[in-house]
């Protein structure tokens, strides 16, 4: 299967807000990242708009005719806010104020979480959870009506980061949700902390549809672009 890349321009949303001006602009960022390959653009509207606000939501959706996956928690505001917006996919991810970011998988034990599904697919919006990588979560996703698991790859990327033992057993997690998700007919998703190493990593699972990957591709897109813009200033100056 060949898998789709979601870029994840939460960080670009990030640096402009440092300064509360426009730049730099998140549509030019979703256009340029899709004209460079991107299969689809990742947002996360988190309830505090601390990174990508619901007016770039809008503007995206509006200007843009290729998928936005969007993630949202599972507060009923932003659920409304996403059957309003109606984007080719909603992500819904646990939140907490304080976390710097998403720090693991849903509690499936949400109430509101198969009521919430199924408003959603009515509107046709696809449907992905954002789980840990066991297989309760996985089965629970699919009774819960789901499309598709995201599995959150977060411990897995600092196991390799720091080249830690335990990175087998994780992988193995992440292999077995992968061969049930094969077989309970649910797409299977991975995201959070990918880098080129983690992300060669879990390449050798074969039935991953999307990867999500957001901030190791800003961060690292610093490092390809600083020198034509020095460049540039140089020739100003
Ligand atoms: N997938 C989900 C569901 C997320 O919440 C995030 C972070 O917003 C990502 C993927 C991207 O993670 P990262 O920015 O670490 O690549």
């Amino acid at each position: 299967m060949k898998s789709k890349l979601g870029v994840n321009i939460d960080h670009i949303a990030t640096v402009r807000n440092a300064r509360s001006e426009g730049h730099p602009d998140i549509l030019k960022a979703a256009r340029f990242a899709l004209n460079s390959g991107a299969d689809f653009i990742t947002i996360h509207v988190r309830e505090d708009q601390r990174h990508i606000k619901k007016k770039d939501a809008l503007i995206l959706k509006s200007k843009i005719k290729k998928p936005i996956n969007l993630e949202i928690s599972t507060n009923s505001k932003m659920i409304n806010f996403a059957s309003k917006l109606k984007p080719y996919s909603v992500c819904i991810v646990p939140e907490n104020r304080k976390e710097i970011t998403t720090e693991g998988g849903l509690n499936l034990k949400n109430n509101s979480l198969a009521k919430n599904i199924k408003k959603l697919k009515k509107l046709n919006i696809k449907v992905s959870l954002f789980i840990n990588p066991n297989l309760k979560d996985l089965k629970k996703s699919k009774i819960l009506g789901s499309d598709s698991v995201e599995i959150h790859t977060g411990k897995f990327s600092r196991l390799v980061k720091n080249k830690d033992s335990k990175l087998k057993q994780e992988f193995s997690k992440i292999l077995k949700c992968s061969q049930m998700a094969k077989k309970l007919k649910i797409n299977f998703n991975l995201g959070h902390g990918l880098d080129y190493v983690s992300a060669k990593y879990l390449s050798k699972l074969k039935n991953v549809s999307e990867y999500n990957i957001g901030h190791f591709i800003i961060g690292e897109s610093l490092f390809h672009g600083m020198k034509r813009v020095i460049k540039k200033f140089k020739t100003i100056l």
